[in-house]
């Protein structure tokens, strides 16, 4: 009998770090037309890379975070301990600058930056560069784990001709590994489950037709692409019977900023009485803030909605509001698919963690 390790070894990765410590992403802007590697050499590189989504999605923003402050420090081995450790916290704040919404960057960045601070000073930056490197490898090493086992719990809730609809992409290009909200739908189709996947669009940046349908495509899943105007009705034509997206923070009380649409998803689901489900590491989770009007929701630039790649469809000069996320409401959350199991309401996660 096939192994399912065997099937899921087969969807794409987003982030690669080879032995010789060099750092690697599939450029994510490219997909579906171009598969294009990219090194990662600079401090300056990563950051770039981050804010034009090359790498996005949250985990992977955190891996990705983790790896591009460890490749900026090769090229600073020679200083004293000291200015070596002051280089860590000014990389780190920086590229933690780069998008504020997943809360995976700031809580990767932390773990090394306390690595460094704890780290004794007698020993030497290169010894220091060494752990850091670990770390990051950890990191990543975790969240493929961490994946696997999201979709394990994620899988029971598909039932056999299941209409699953998702938003975005919260898939292996968005994580270290099988994806948060598309590893139930893969390992349950490794099963031999056998449901329908719906994809959003997901404008302006069409992650959901660009990566997601790029990806669970490459699986084999039965996908159907839909612009994101068509969810309602979707729903309405009874097409849908669980939506399953991923989260970029989570706030003590469930409420959950996540790519934007979200929110009129969940609200649309509630009219017709269809559970969505967040899936998300509990890394994702930030019980420092305590509900959905204390996280900061990335905006972006007017040229993202007035061109299409080169076209421009809407007049230059018009006003543009482009935030990247909305907050979905607790009270709209069916349950949040963790690694550790699926967690129902009420929510109060200071008391899970
Ligand atoms: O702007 P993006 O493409 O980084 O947004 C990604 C999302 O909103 C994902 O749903 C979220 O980060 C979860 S990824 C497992």
């Amino acid at each position: 009998m096939k192994d399912i390790k065997e099937d899921l070894s087969k969807i794409p990765k987003a982030i690669y770090f080879d032995k010789e410590d060099r750092f690697f992403i599939l450029d994510q802007t490219k997909l579906p037309v171009e598969e294009v590697i990219e090194e990662q050499i600079s401090l300056e590189q990563v950051y770039d890379s981050i804010y034009q989504l090359k790498v996005r999605g949250a985990p992977a923003i955190g891996i990705a975070g983790a790896y591009g402050l460890v490749i900026s420090l090769k090229e600073h081995l020679d200083k004293d301990m000291q200015s070596f450790k002051d280089i860590v916290i000014k990389n780190a704040k920086y590229l933690n600058s780069s998008r504020p919404t997943a809360v995976n960057l700031s809580w990767a960045l932390k773990r090394l930056m306390a690595i460094s601070k704890e780290f004794a000073n007698d020993k030497t930056p290169k010894e220091l560069y060494s752990a850091l490197r670990d770390e990051a490898i950890a990191i990543h090493q975790s969240d493929i784990e961490t994946c696997r086992a999201i979709g394990e719990h994620g899988s029971s809730l598909i039932k056999e001709g299941d209409g699953v609809l998702t938003l975005c992409n919260a898939g292996a290009l968005a994580t270290g590994g099988i994806g948060t909200a598309l590893a139930p739908m893969y390992v349950a189709w490794s099963r031999g489950k056998r449901f329908k996947a719906y994809s959003s669009e997901t404008r302006p940046l069409l992650q959901g037709a660009r990566i997601t349908c790029w990806e669970l495509n490459k699986f084999g899943v039965d996908t159907t692409l839909i612009a994101d105007s068509v969810a309602s009705y979707l729903m309405k034509l009874g097409k849908v019977d669980m939506i399953i997206v991923g989260a970029d923070r989570v706030a003590n009380n469930g409420d959950t900023a996540n790519k934007i649409g979200t929110s009129s998803l969940s609200v649309n689901a509630k009219h017709y009485g269809i559970p969505l489900y967040i899936a998300c590491p509990f890394s994702t989770i930030d019980t420092q803030t305590k509900r959905g009007d204390d996280i900061v929701v990335e905006e972006r630039g007017a040229n993202e909605l007035i061109y299409i790649k080169d076209r421009q469809i809407a007049p230059k000069d018009i006003k543009v509001f482009n935030p990247a996320f909305d907050v979905t409401d607790h009270s709209l959350i069916a349950g949040f698919i963790t690694e550790r199991g699926i967690i129902k309401p009420p929510y109060d996660f200071s008391k899970t963690i």
